[in-house]
């Protein structure tokens, strides 16, 4: 099993993530003899585990069943251990695109944080390209290098324990892209613009608040970069239920097919059911804003 390759069967070492539910999944590491204990039972590593196809429905101890998937930086970011604030999907997909990655990318990231955006840049440059992240807690840096050893994504990343401000991110002009997640990304532009490729290459910051956009962008400004813009992704999930509405009246002729009803057995003679989608009443909350510059290319 790794991170950027699928595998068919489960095998000794590997990441599981255990799937109970939507809203109810653990990553495990499977190890022979071990056991995992759930609300529906234990799960036995070695008879219920090593061998198994990935995506198997599994029964516990108890009778109860589970799924036990393919780890996907998607799933990694829902199940991961915390360290730090993370970087969810939403935000991940859009600096993923902006930052026009792809395999063979080279890419700086500061900082690691718990690597939740990183897993998500290994994907997305494998099988060619690297990812160089920096981190200055050490425990946290010592943290990711041991998971993406166990993830089987070591090969795609070098991790520096270093403050990318004083020291920067340790290589000069290969990268094609630069990311910062950290509380000063103005005082690392410099860094940022001596790490991407000679010409052109796309840096992303992001912020929660609006007053380190604005000396990002003054700092991105002074440096000479191009096309800043900043943007806040924010995610609208429609809700879809069944609704019974009160069937109207139009006379004796039957016109609930004409209607797009979605079953007329299911109708009574003053009402029908059929489903609908409504918007959120509240928006999930502000994560941050998402600044992009590109470095000149003359
Ligand atoms: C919010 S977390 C990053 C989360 C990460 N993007 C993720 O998705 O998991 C910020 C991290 O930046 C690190 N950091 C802050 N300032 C730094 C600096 N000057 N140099 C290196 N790392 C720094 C912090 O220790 C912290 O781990």
């Amino acid at each position: 099993m790794s991170f950027v390759e699928y595998s068919e069967f489960i095998q000794e070492g590997d990441v599981v993530i255990i799937f109970l539910g939507r809203e109810s999944m653990m990553p495990i590491k499977v190890q022979s003899g071990a056991q995992t204990q759930t609300r529906y039972g234990v799960i036995r590593h070695s008879s219920d585990l090593i061998g198994q196809k990935f995506g198997s429905k599994i029964t516990c101890s108890k009778g109860g069943w589970v799924y036990v998937l393919h780890p996907t930086p998607e799933l990694w970011t829902v199940n991961l251990p915390h360290r730090t604030q993370i970087l969810y999907t939403t935000d991940i997909a859009n600096i993923t695109l902006m930052l026009d990655l792809k395999p063979g990318s080279v890419v700086c990231e500061s900082g690691t944080g718990s690597g939740s955006l990183s897993h998500a840049i290994l994907r997305t440059i494998a099988p060619t390209g690297h990812l160089h992240t920096v981190e200055f807690h050490a425990q946290r840096a010592e943290k990711a290098i041991q998971e993406f050893k166990e993830h089987k994504v070591s090969h795609l990343v070098t991790v520096r324990n270093q403050d990318v401000c004083k020291d920067g991110f340790g290589i000069t002009h290969v990268a094609d892209a630069v990311f910062l997640d950290i509380p000063s990304p103005w005082e690392a532009i410099t860094h940022a613009k001596r790490a991407l490729k000679h010409k052109g290459g796309r840096l992303c910051s992001f912020s929660p608040c609006i007053e380190q956009v604005q000396r990002t962008c003054e700092a991105l400004l002074e440096h000479g970069f191009e096309e800043i813009c900043t943007l806040e992704v924010l995610l609208r999930v429609h809700e879809v239920r069944t609704v019974t509405l009160p069937l109207p009246d139009f006379g004796p002729e039957d016109g609930s097919s004409d209607l797009g009803l979605e079953d007329a057995s299911n109708s009574t003679n003053s009402s029908v059911n059929c489903k609908t989608a409504t918007p959120p009443r509240e928006i999930a909350g502000h994560t941050g804003y998402l600044s992009f510059a590109t470095k000149p290319r003359n």
